[in-house]
């Protein structure tokens, strides 16, 4: 994505992957994952010669002037961040840079790491290259959301840079300077703290709304209309308060619990991080309870089906989607499911199991006692109510987005619930 998007912009690129079945692909013009308008892009930089995929790093570093890791950081089984991908990378890079440009290095670190990780990348790097070899290293932390990631390369709220070399951010700040964004440089530790900060922030936001919306059900209000009230305080941003099934993906999950790691290690307990991560595991729960409870408190036999897989629209990604839990609850309790979603079926198979996939919405609704709304893609905004009752077998519709309107929903003939309303 970076590398494709650097090309865009009019540099050279050379993008190295250490799996060779991912770089043929890649060079065929294949994405390995599903973003939309990702492929045209690199497809169009391909052929104008701006991007070139291998496995070789030689080949990569030649010339280079500056290098981006953009490796994985996986969950650890302890919640810390596994930092095994970038260590490979900051050695390859160590081993094989030097003698290949005449012009010091800049190593720029994309992938999100313990902070402190930056300067652990610089001395793997001068442990494996002599001594006079001239490099430095930047943290450039990524904000791109899974779906928008082109749109939000191109249109940055803003660019942040760390380094303990003002000068080398400056460089990379050059790299940025077709967008016309707003680039901060600051210390590498700090730029590091803005990328767990920012993700904490947006978790917290939407932990909090959960557990207002919470509130709301026992008290009989609605948290949509909440949040509009909400809304007109110029002081708070309602755009991320929509209460639903709960967050998932690739970074919320995964950067709360390394920052909350973080902070117990260093006797600093972090009171709402663990918290927001408690909200949002009940979150799930709470939603299966829902569904059992609608369907008169047994599963056991039901057929359920399911409206989207993914974490969110516009994805095929899977890593920690609120489906998992809430597909899994209610198979443990006896339900049979059946399932669509546009892109994630695939995806979703390494997670799920026993599950019947189908190919539109009216076929998950095909003699089903209950009806689960989970991602909110557009497809599923302006369905056909009376398609969807024709075809079930029950009335129960929960709608883990609040898309519809639970007026409209009891004229429609459905047993509806929203979350939070
Ligand atoms: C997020 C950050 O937004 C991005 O800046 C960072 O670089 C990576 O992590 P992403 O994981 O792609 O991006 O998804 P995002 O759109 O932020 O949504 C995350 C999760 O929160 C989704 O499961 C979504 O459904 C949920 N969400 C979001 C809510 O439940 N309510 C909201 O109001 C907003």
């Amino acid at each position: 994505m970076t590398g494709t998007c650097f090309a865009d912009l009019g540099n050279d690129v050379v993008c190295v992957d250490v799996i060779q079945e991912k770089v043929d692909r890649l060079k065929q013009g294949i994405s390995p994952i599903y973003e939309p308008g990702l492929e045209e892009l690199i497809q169009r930089n391909l052929k104008a010669g701006r991007l070139i995929f291998t496995t070789d790093y030689a080949e990569a570093l030649t010339g280079a002037k500056v290098v981006f890791i953009a490796v994985g950081t996986p969950e650890a089984e302890d919640g810390s961040a596994d930092m095994r991908y970038v260590e490979q990378a900051a050695r390859s890079i160590g081993k094989i840079a030097p003698g290949r440009s005449e012009e010091p290095l800049i190593i720029v670190n994309k992938s999100t790491v313990p902070i402190g990780t930056g300067d652990v990348v610089g001395k793997l790097i001068a442990k494996e290259c002599p001594a006079d070899f001239p490099y430095a290293v930047v943290s450039n932390p990524e904000f791109l959301r899974e779906g928008q990631a082109l749109l939000d390369f191109l249109h940055p709220d803003r660019v942040v840079l760390g380094s303990e070399e003002r000068w080398a951010g400056e460089v990379v700040a050059e790299l940025y300077e077709p967008l016309n964004s707003a680039v901060m440089v600051t210390d590498l530790r700090t730029a590091e703290m803005v990328k767990y900060a920012s993700n904490a922030i947006l978790a917290t936001y939407i932990s909090f709304i959960n557990e207002i919306a919470l509130i709301c059900e026992k008290m009989g209000a609605d948290v949509k209309e909440v949040v509009r009230g909400m809304g007109y305080d110029k002081r708070i941003n309602a755009q991320f308060l929509q209460a639903g099934v709960g967050f998932g993906g690739s970074c919320f999950p995964k950067d709360v619990k390394a920052l909350a790691h973080m902070a117990e290690t260093l006797q600093a307990t972090p009171h709402i991080l663990n918290s927001v991560l408690e909200v949002n595991q009940q979150a799930h729960e709470h939603f299966t309870e829902k569904v059992i409870l609608m369907l008169d408190g047994d599963v056991q036999g039901k057929r359920i089906g399911v409206l989207g897989l993914s974490f969110k629209p516009d994805t095929d990604d899977m890593r920690e989607s609120p489906a998992i839990d809430i597909i899994q609850g209610l198979q443990e309790k006896g339900a049979r499911i059946q399932a669509f979603d546009p892109v994630s079926e695939e995806a979703s198979q390494r997670y799920l199991h026993n599950v019947t996939y189908c190919e539109d919405a009216y076929e998950a609704a095909e003699g089903v006692d209950a009806l689960l709304l989970i991602t909110g893609w557009n497809e599923f905004k302006q369905l056909d109510m009376q398609r969807l009752h024709a075809a079930m077998r029950g009335t129960v519709f929960v709608d883990g987005r609040n898309i519809y309107d639970p007026e409209e929903m009891k004229k429609e003939g459905f047993n509806y619930a929203g979350v939070g309303r």
